[in-house]
């Protein structure tokens, strides 16, 4: 607890007490120094602390304890600091944000004014300290840039999206034209040419489905879905999603295995948005993975029945998630990684789309080990 107004006299107070209306005067002044919500500190010229007002005891957290002496022991060492104090030794003013190191070590940020006091004939006589915490606005101030940077980097990448969509239908056009004049090509070489040429023409064509077939798969997941759900099978979703996934991981070491074990994988829900739940969970699962010392792991995709419900787990061997983020991550920009490489927006996305299928989650972790998110959804019986 805090002592209310330790005080030491201050002689130029007592010099100013001249008559007995004027003591009351002071009286008056003195209690509204020391009520004010601004802390207050008076020093000696050479900084010397001679009194401190309530509300700088609180927020300084000056304790019976304590017993600063120095006004500068309450500013951390900095050119700043200097140039504040400097200004007091010339006489002047200085009304800045600073710093201020509390008594118990933590620090708070103030808006603070130092300036001298004078007497009757102008002569300097102390130097008196005001100042307000500014610490939640300052922070206020810092989270609001922070979202608007965030806020930003996810338009930027949602045109990039748009972007990449376009480039996908454009592609669609000549892919129809290669197919069409391998066909051609194929029929008309017929058998009768070098079976090298043969093999060549199949595997251009082989080739030329696999292509078709990722520029496929990334119109639907990049196609903007309407708000119908439908019967959705969760098996199809992993195994599209693993076709143009699975390679890019295996490239950097990361293994996907799938164990679908669901007898009756049909659930009510939208193909596109279940896709871009699993996309956000395996690429948290690939960044997890490679924020790890040790290179590569492994992201096991299972589904299986339980009572009315099927069940969908993804899990992940990687860096595990630490308490304090499993209690924000679902908040909408909160992230942990660098700028530009998450927008903090994939948990809380897909936490709306899973309850919009009427599905449960649940998260267990271990740091150090890994991850396993698991999902529930009814499940509807095809006849
Ligand atoms: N599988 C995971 N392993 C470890 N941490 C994770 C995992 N999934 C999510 N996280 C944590 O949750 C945070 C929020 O995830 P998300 O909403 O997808 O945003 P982003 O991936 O853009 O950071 C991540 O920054 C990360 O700290
Ligand atoms: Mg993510």
């Amino acid at each position: 607890m805090v002592s209310p107004g330790k005080k030491i006299p201050t002689s130029f107070l007592e010099d100013l007490l001249l008559d007995k209306s004027k003591e009351n005067l002071l009286h008056i002044k003195d209690a509204a120094i020391d009520s004010s919500i601004a802390g207050v500190v008076f020093a000696s010229l050479n900084g010397e602390i001679t009194y401190m007002n309530r509300s700088f005891l609180d927020m300084a957290r000056v304790s019976e304890n304590d017993s600063p002496s120095q006004l500068k022991d309450f500013f951390p060492e900095s050119p700043k600091t200097d140039e504040m104090f400097g200004q007091l030794a010339i006489g002047g003013q200085s009304i800045e944000e600073h710093w201020i190191k509390r008594c118990d070590g933590s620090t708070m940020e103030a808006s603070v004014t130092l300036s001298i006091v004078t007497d009757r004939a102008e002569k300097p006589i102390a130097a008196m300290l005001s100042c307000l915490d500014i610490t939640e606005q300052k922070n206020a101030e810092r989270e609001k840039r922070l979202l608007h940077t965030q806020l930003l980097h996810s338009a930027k990448l949602a045109e990039i999206g748009v972007l990449a969509a376009s480039i996908i239908h454009e592609i669609n056009t000549p892919l129809a034209i290669m197919k069409a004049s391998t066909h051609v090509l194929k029929t008309r070489l017929g058998d009768s040419i070098d079976p090298k040429v043969t093999d060549a023409v199949n595997r251009h064509e082989i080739a030329l489905d696999r292509v078709a077939r990722i520029v496929n798969g990334l119109r639907r997941f990049a196609r903007a879905e309407e708000d119908k759900d439908e019967v959705t099978n969760i098996h199809r979703v992993v195994e599209e999603t693993m076709f143009l996934v699975k390679d890019l991981f295996k490239k950097v070491g990361i293994n996907i295995e799938t164990h679908l074990k669901s007898a009756a994988p049909q659930i009510i829900g939208q193909f596109g948005k279940l896709q871009q739940v699993l996309m956000n969970l395996i690429s948290n699962g690939k960044d997890a993975i490679e924020s790890k010392a040790s290179k590569g792991g492994t992201i096991v995709i299972r589904t299986s029945d339980v009572g009315e419900s099927i069940q969908l787990s993804i899990s992940d061997d990687g860096c595990g998630i630490p308490e304090d983020v499993l209690a924000k991550m679902f908040d909408a920009f909160f992230t942990t990684k660098p700028a530009g490489a998450g927008t903090g927006l994939g948990l809380s996305i897909s936490r709306s789309i899973v309850t919009s299928m009427k599905g449960e989650m649940s998260i267990e972790s271990k740091v150090g080990q890994g991850t396993t998110f698991t999902f529930k959804f009814p499940r509807i019986k095809t006849a």
